[in-house]
């Protein structure tokens, strides 16, 4: 049913649908960043927004923008969205879901024929998942002008496509990457809505969060050289075994992270690759990722040297060779409290109630807040699961959230991006 605001959940659950089928074979949806199934959504992102009679380009770094002028406007512009990739075996909504407001929102604002003062600029940001390069927010980091051309060479999926390969084969320009940024003095604000991916707002029972700070997150890749031998002929005193070298290196990271000084640090491998991977060879190579995520700045850096320094002295021990790359660093973001501000009165103006929330997870919103003014709206994730098939959302919550974010794009394009009450804290 159609709500008030115009926004119809009927058409979020198509859309959830649509996305949904462009995936890889297997469980849940695998529609890694820069892959022609990546490419094939945002080609639906744009027939369903030209169909809305809006404009679509792609840049240089594969994002999607959609654009609706305003009729005697100044060209400054107000905008939102979210991204399209998703993880291996993950969900139908993390990105998606704020996709689908910003198609939703279009929709509605076209239908309503309401006069706009500024232009309204919709996104489908590309690759922002790290699950395949190690670096997340690819699209909205050459929004943001913090890529440059040669940085796409350096990273590499675990096949070993460089970015810039793998942007080169979906039709993309990563040397003109410096094309995709955003100019700070168009832009006016940007809100992004998106699944919570935790379970606060469902334990609590509250349909919109409205979120002040996003976690960062430092990504390593470490390579552990043993020597490769019979599983039976080697004494056990005599080996250098690359898996025991990395399971000590996993528990160590369990460690650090859960003490007393690193409370809501998060630190992950989540990705280990064990070479040969014989039942009856010594593994002779391990490799594995570290996710370092923390709300603090100062501690997710040092966390993550101090992480190094203790696979290097149990590396040594074992005398196992080690090397580390660098594959993944986004800094934590604050986001501005009058956006915030303007976020809750948005909540409120729609009768819902909100809770102001960090997010542990990156999200493209912690890039753009370096070009324009940003805000981000979380709606509830079923058990808080998210990155997993499971993942659920219903089209009725990611309404309720399109309405706040369509309360304050309309907001903000009345006061000229500038929250209501001014741009400082209330
Ligand atoms: C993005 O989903 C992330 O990994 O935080
Ligand atoms: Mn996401
Ligand atoms: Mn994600």
């Amino acid at each position: 049913m159609t709500m008030a605001t115009g926004v119809d959940p009927a058409n979020i659950e198509r859309l959830i649908a649509a996305f949904a089928a462009l995936t890889e074979p297997g469980e849940g949806v695998t529609r890694l960043g820069y892959s022609p199934l990546e490419r094939r959504a945002h080609a639906l992102f744009a027939e369903e927004m030209e169909r809305l009679g809006l404009s679509v380009s792609v840049d240089a770094a594969g994002n999607s923008i959609a654009e609706l002028p305003a009729a005697g406007g100044d060209g400054r512009v107000i905008g939102t969205g979210s991204h399209l990739d998703s993880v291996p075996s993950g969900g139908r909504f993390d990105g998606i879901a704020g996709v689908c407001a910003a198609i939703e929102t279009a929709r509605a604002v076209v239908a309503s024929g309401a006069e706009r003062r500024h232009t309204w600029r919709f996104v489908a940001f590309a690759a922002e998942e790290g699950a395949r390069f190690g670096q997340a927010c690819n699209g909205s980091r050459a929004a943001a002008g913090l890529t440059r051309a040669e940085d796409y060479a350096t990273l590499r999926d675990a096949r070993g496509v460089t970015m810039e390969d793998a942007m080169i084969a979906v039709g993309l320009d990563p040397a003109g990457v410096a094309s995709a940024r955003w100019s700070p003095e168009e832009w006016l604000a940007f809100v992004e809505l998106h699944i919570e991916q935790g379970n606060v707002l469902e334990s609590q029972d509250v349909p919109i969060g409205i979120v002040d700070v996003i976690s960062g997150s430092s990504r390593l890749l470490v390579s552990l050289d043993g020597i490769a031998s019979h599983t039976g002929g080697t004494p056990m005193r005599l080996r250098h075994d690359a898996l025991v070298t990395a399971s000590e290196c996993v528990l160590a990271c369990e460690r650090l992270a859960t003490d007393a000084r690193h409370h809501g640090t998060r630190v992950t491998v989540g990705r280990l690759d064990v070479e040969p991977g014989s039942i009856t060879t010594i593994p002779g190579r391990a490799t594995f990722s570290v996710d370092v995520r923390d709300l603090d700045n100062q501690r997710q850096r040092e966390t993550a040297v101090e992480l190094v320094q203790l696979f290097e002295h149990i590396a040594a021990r074992r005398a196992v060779d080690i090397s580390v790359r660098v594959i993944g660093d986004t800094s934590p973001v604050v986001l501005p409290v009058s956006l915030v501000h303007e976020l809750a009165a948005a909540a409120g103006s729609c009768g819902y109630d909100y809770r102001v929330m960090s997010s542990g997870a990156s999200h493209d919103a912690q890039q753009i807040s370096r070009v324009t003014r940003t805000g981000m709206i979380f709606v509830p994730s079923r058990d808080g699961l998210s990155h997993v098939p499971e993942e659920w959302t219903s089209a009725e919550q990611i309404a309720a959230g399109t309405e706040v974010l369509l309360a304050a794009l309309t907001a903000l394009d009345a006061h000229d991006g500038v929250p209501h009450g001014g741009a400082t804290a209330r």
